[in-house]
Order: structure tokens, then C-alpha cells, then sequence
């Protein structure tokens, strides 16, 4: 089946994409803690392990990773009293309800899938699959067994995405027609996979702007987008040079519908004094216009503290929403895990990581070929309501 035949036949079944089990269909656990098995112990498992270990719904089982002396040293620094050098192995080690995917991105759907076929639900690191149709699989495998799987990012949860997404609702912007994101940095230097094929700017940075403006505008409905490769060859920590195989600069644009129109741009290519962790990042990122005012979102989306606003009846722009109260972007596991301990739906929806999914591979196609990709995929919107 091509892609366009599988979109089409999904595609119908968009609205059904909806119906995910009720949580509450998603197990019980009578201790008031998920039991939780991590996957790839790399950088990233520095920022989601102390958020993990600090949470009451979680307690951390297991740690794997195919560098074993990083499991073995992720394990004795949080107190996780198993740990294996093969998912194989975790799986049928020490029992746990969650994995939580933070490997390679190219390895993502591999794992999910084989955590799904062995009764575990999972939060995944993005993106969910390589492919939307992958990820639609995995979706489906999911529902079929009774499990839940959800895909990062977590930007639905800042209490700035909840501010811009009510002025939005409650029609404050009037009509909205235009919206621009941004985000890059010079790149990784720690691994090789951002720059192979299946990685890139887009499902390492692009994919949090394309989180937020669909969030806040709606699904898009079609993409255009141009990528490229700025820097041919890299140089990666303990591995020399390698060359460069995944667009590390993209341009997209997306129709939302009823004349709404967005843009995003990312990229390893731009020098941003902020750098990667974006420290001290204090200008928007984000910006939304329309008929009757304008938001513009301080700070990473990822990681942001105030909303600038300005209406047609209040034109001196303010600062509002500054507030970030317990939001931070390595939060979603232990959200989710808190969502299936509480049987309370989250924000944050695996239809949506689908909708980004199926954005930036339609992103990649158009830049392929040059045309206007139409989607299929869509999610339940507004994510906040007015
Ligand atoms: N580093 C960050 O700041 C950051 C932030 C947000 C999201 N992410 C995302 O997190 C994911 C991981 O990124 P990272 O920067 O931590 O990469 P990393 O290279 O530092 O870590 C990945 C780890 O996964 C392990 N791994 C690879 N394949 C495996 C397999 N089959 N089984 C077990 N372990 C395996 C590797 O050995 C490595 O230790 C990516 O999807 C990335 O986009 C990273």
C-alpha cells in the first residue's frame, strides 16, 4: 500500500482516532505508583530521572541501555534496583507497567512496539514512530491490548500554552490568520543519530513549535516546506566526522483551516546566545496575530515565562502569564504516570504526537517534491478551552 492509499484509509478513521480507551480501562494500581522501566540512559535520562525518582506515583524498576555502563550508573545514582544492556532483557526482568523511551529517535518505534506487544504502556521521547503509519500502528496496537501509549513533547502543560490557547478561545485576537515559531541552536555533538536519516531538526526542535501552533490554532490540514542541509559533515564526541544524511535546516508552512495560516522554522545551524538549554531566553519565540491583537510567547515554547499581549482595545503590550508554576518540559512522564495512578485523562494527547508526526514527514515530502502535502490526521481540539 503507498502512503497516499494507508493515509487515505486511516484517514477516514480519522475521527475514530479519538476514541482512546478511557483511562480507566488503562489498569489499576492499587499502591498509588506505576512501576517504571527506562530506556536509553543518555542525556536526556539526566533531566527526566530526577523528575522521576522525585515523583509519589512513580517507582523506578529499571534502567536499560545498549551502553550498559550508563544503565549500571543511571541505576546506582537513582536507586533503581534493576538494571540490563537489552530491552529483551528488561522486559522480561523485573516487572513494570511503563517504559519510558528515551533512545535514539531511530529506535523509538522499534521499542515502543515490542514494549506494547509485551503489555506495558509507554511514554515515548519524540518522535512516537519513524512514521506516521508507524505510529498509527503503534496507536492501534495500543487500543487493541487495553494499553495506553503517549509521545513528547509536553508544551500543552505550561500554564503560558493554557493563557495563549483561552485569549484564543474567548476570541480576544479576533481573527486569527497568522502565527510564526522558531527554534534552533548550533546542534548536538554527543550523538550521531540527529544527523542520520530519520533525524534532523525537525523531530529534534521543529517538533515543539508544530506541537504549540497546532495546539493553539488547530490541526493543520496541509503542509509546503523547503529543507536542506546547511553543514555537510559533523563532528561527534567519540566518533570523529561523520556526514550529514537529515535536513538540519527546514522551513514549513501549514494551513489550519478557515484561513489561518503558520510558519515554523528550525534548525542545527543558528547561532542563539541562549544556546541549547536556552537559559535567559527572554524573546518571543511564538507570535500570533490577529484581526484584534496579538500574543507572543516569551521564552522557548518548551520552556516559557510570560505572555506578551497586545488588543486593538489595549494596545500598550503587556506581560501577562508569567507564572510557571510547576510546569517544566521533562515532565511527561511523570504526568502521564500520574494520569493512569488518577484515572484523569492528561493534556497531553498521542493523537496530537501522530498530527506532528504526520506534519513533518509531510514536510519532508513536500520538500522532496516540491508540492502541497494534504493531511489526514487530525486530534481533539482546543486542547484548552476558553
Ligand atoms: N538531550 C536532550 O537535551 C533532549 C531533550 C529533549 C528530548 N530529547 C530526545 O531524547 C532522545 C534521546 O536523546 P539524547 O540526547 O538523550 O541522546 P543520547 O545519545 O545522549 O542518549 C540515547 C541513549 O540511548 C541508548 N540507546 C540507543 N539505542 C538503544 C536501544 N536499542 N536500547 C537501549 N538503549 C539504546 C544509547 O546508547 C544512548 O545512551 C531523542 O529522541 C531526543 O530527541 C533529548
Amino acid at each position: 500500500m503507498s502512503r497516499k492509499e494507508f493515509l487515505e484509509k486511516t484517514g477516514s478513521a480519522a475521527a475514530a482516532v479519538m476514541l482512546s480507551p478511557v483511562i480507566s480501562e488503562a489498569g489499576n494500581f492499587p499502591q498509588g505508583k506505576i512501576k517504571v522501566g527506562v530506556i536509553g540512559c543518555g542525556s536526556v535520562s539526566t533531566q527526566y530521572l530526577p523528575h522521576l525518582s522525585k515523583s509519589p506515583y512513580v517507582e523506578l524498576v529499571s534502567a536499560c541501555d545498549i551502553r550498559y555502563e550508563r544503565a549500571k550508573e543511571k541505576a546506582a545514582k537513582y536507586n533503581i534496583p534493576h538494571h540490563y544492556p537489552h530491552i529483551d532483557q528488561m522486559l522480561a526482568g523485573a516487572p513494570f507497567d511503563l517504559m519510558v523511551t528515551l533512545t535514539d529517535m531511530q529506535e523509538h518505534g522499534r521499542l515502543n512496539k515490542q514494549a506494547l506487544m509485551a503489555g506495558r504502556h509507554v511514554w515515548s521521547e519524540k518522535p512516537m514512530a519513524n512514521t506516521y503509519r508507524e505510529g498509527k500502528e503503534l496507536l492501534d496496537l495500543a487500543k487493541k491490548k487495553g494499553l495506553r501509549i503517549w509521545g513528547a513533547p509536553a508544551v500543552v502543560n505550561s500554564p503560558q500554552f493554557s493563557f495563549m490557547s483561552k485569549m484564543i478561545q474567548e476570541g480576544r485576537l479576533g481573527k486569527v490568520s497568522g502565527a510564526h515559531a522558531h527554534y534552533g541552536h548550533l546542534g548536538p555533538d554527543w550523538s550521531a543519530f540527529f544527523y542520520e536519516k530519520g533525524g534532523g531538526s525537525m523531530p529534534d526542535l521543529g517538533v515543539y513549535n508544530i506541537a504549540t501552533l497546532t495546539g493553539l490554532l488547530g490541526p493543520a490540514k496541509a503542509v509546503v516546506a523547503m529543507t536542506s542541509i546547511v553543514t555537510k559533515e559533523r563532528n561527534i564526541v567519540g566518533k570523529g566526522t561523520i556526514k550529514v544524511e537529515a535536513e538540519d535546516n527546514a522551513m514549513i508552512l501549514m494551513d489550519h483551516g478557515m484561513g489561518t495560516l503558520s510558519h515554523v522554522q528550525c534548525g542545527f545551524n543558528y547561532f542563539d546566545p541562549y544556546g541549547h538549554e536556552g537559559e535567559g531566553q527572554d524573546k518571543p519565540t511564538i507570535s500570533i496575530w490577529g484581526t484584534e491583537g496579538n500574543l507572543q510567547l516569551i521564552g522557548y515554547d518548551w520552556a516559557p515565562f510570560g505572555v506578551d499581549f497586545a488588543t486593538r482595545d489595549n494596545e500598550k503590550t503587556r506581560r501577562l502569564a508569567t507564572d510557571t508554576g510547576t510546569y517544566v518540559w521533562q515532565e511527561g512522564a511523570s504526568v502521564i504516570a500520574e494520569s493512569l495512578v488518577k484515572k484523569a485523562e492528561p493534556l497531553i494527547r498521542a493523537e496530537h504526537a501522530l498530527h506532528v508526526l504526520e506534519i513533518m514527514e509531510a514536510a519532508r515530502e513536500s520538500g522532496q517534491t516540491g508540492k502541497r502535502i494534504d493531511l489526514v490526521s487530525t486530534f481533539r481540539w482546543p486542547v484548552i478551552a476558553a
